[in-house]
């Protein structure tokens, strides 16, 4: 049941630090940082390429990872939609790795091009929350994810836990690729160990986004930006927006902002921007100021060192914990998903089942 929660949705963003903690728990014990994934039916170390394929939400938790492979574990990795991948006819080098990306393991299009990546001689491994699904079922090595049954069509637990699993394994094949030393490794494990707590602190923050819900509900647009692997975030903070509530929302990379995007903005338009302090924060502040001088509502997603610096300008903050930059995708999925879920709530739509979606899409 829903427990004390009005919807499946909240119940569920609730459980995350509980079920991202289960999920770590497979793969990490955090006493020692030390990760340890099922053995991989091939050389790590010699792997030319990763191919990460899904749909949605679970495509989004692909895009973190290719950041996170790419600069942790340096090794060169391709992201694709699996509607789009299964038809493009990609020519893959031999003895690759296709990493499926899927919480009902169950989904057509994904469930295709994974038969793609096999006749192309690449090793499968899956990252699922249902462990007898299909996709499961066909691949070399599953990836458990430990949310649990997620009933709300629109994704939340699952998210955060894909996300959790990606980055047990970037840090294990970084290890196995000779890219981080023990240190770092016990610098990154250590970092993911302090997640569940970190989410805990998160959730906090429910009542002060239920009350920003009331600047967006009776919007007609919402602008969603992010930079690296905040950039994925903004698209599945649009995605989540959509769905439950069927205003337009879009996410963008904050650098695409003036080749295009930054012509709708005025101050109808609420602009959510995603801004750990990391790598590219000063940058996206930046772009920031670009859409507050042009009207924007900006709602700044940052920590106690961005709001510091640059929350006052925002039309709001929300001050999220600090953490490494590297666990920041985890955290940054829970304002948006709760923001989602209250503007939903106040626009009255079936939170759960919203119209025209199916929580499995099993044709193409
Ligand atoms: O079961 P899957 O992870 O393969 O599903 C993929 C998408 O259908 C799913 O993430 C969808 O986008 C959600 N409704 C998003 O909230």
């Amino acid at each position: 049941g829903k427990g004390n929660h009005r919807h499946f949705m909240l119940k569920e963003i609730f459980e995350q630090p509980a079920v991202i903690g289960d999920t770590l728990h497979s793969y990490l014990t955090p006493a020692t940082g030390e990760i340890v994934l099922p053995p991989m039916p091939f050389d790590v170390a010699a792997l030319p390429k990763i191919t990460i394929i899904a749909c949605g939400t679970s495509f989004y938790a692909a895009m973190v990872a290719k950041y996170w492979f790419e600069q942790v574990a340096r090794v060169s990795v391709e992201v694709d939609v699996a509607s789009e991948f299964r038809y493009r006819e990609a020519p893959m080098p031999e003895g690759g790795l296709g990493i499926f990306i899927s919480q009902s393991g169950e989904t057509a299009d994904t469930l295709a091009a994974l038969h793609y990546c096999r006749e192309q001689k690449q090793h499968i491994v899956a990252i699922v929350n249902v462990p007898e699904s299909s996709i499961a079922r066909e691949s070399d090595v599953v990836l458990q994810t430990l949310a649990g049954p997620e009933i709300g069509v629109a994704s939340t637990k699952a998210f955060t836990c894909q996300l959790a699993t990606l980055a047990c394994m970037v840090i294990s094949f970084a290890r196995a690729r000779g890219a981080i030393d023990e240190a770092e490794e016990d610098r990154l494990a250590f970092a993911l160990a302090h997640v569940p707590a970190m989410a805990a602190q998160v959730l906090n923050h429910d009542e002060a986004i239920r009350d920003l819900a009331h600047a967006i509900f009776e919007k007609r647009d919402v602008l969603y930006l992010g930079r690296g692997t905040g950039y994925p975030l903004a698209l599945e903070g649009a995605l989540k927006l959509k769905e439950i509530s069927y205003i337009h929302a879009e996410g963008y990379a904050s650098g695409e902002m003036k080749h295009g995007p930054i012509a709708l903005i005025d101050e109808e338009v609420p602009v959510i921007v995603i801004a750990p302090t990391d790598r590219w924060f000063d940058k996206t502040v930046s772009n920031m100021r670009e859409v507050m001088a042009r009207g924007g509502k900006v709602i700044f997603l940052s920590d106690v060192t961005g709001v510091d610096a640059v929350g006052e300008d925002a039309f709001a903050a929300i001050e999220l914990p600090s953490v490494d930059p590297f666990v920041a995708p985890l955290l940054y999925a829970i304002p948006v998903q709760l923001l989602a879920y209250h503007v939903a709530v106040l626009k009255g739509t079936d939170v759960d089942q919203p119209r025209n979606l199916a929580k499995s899409v099993t044709v193409e």
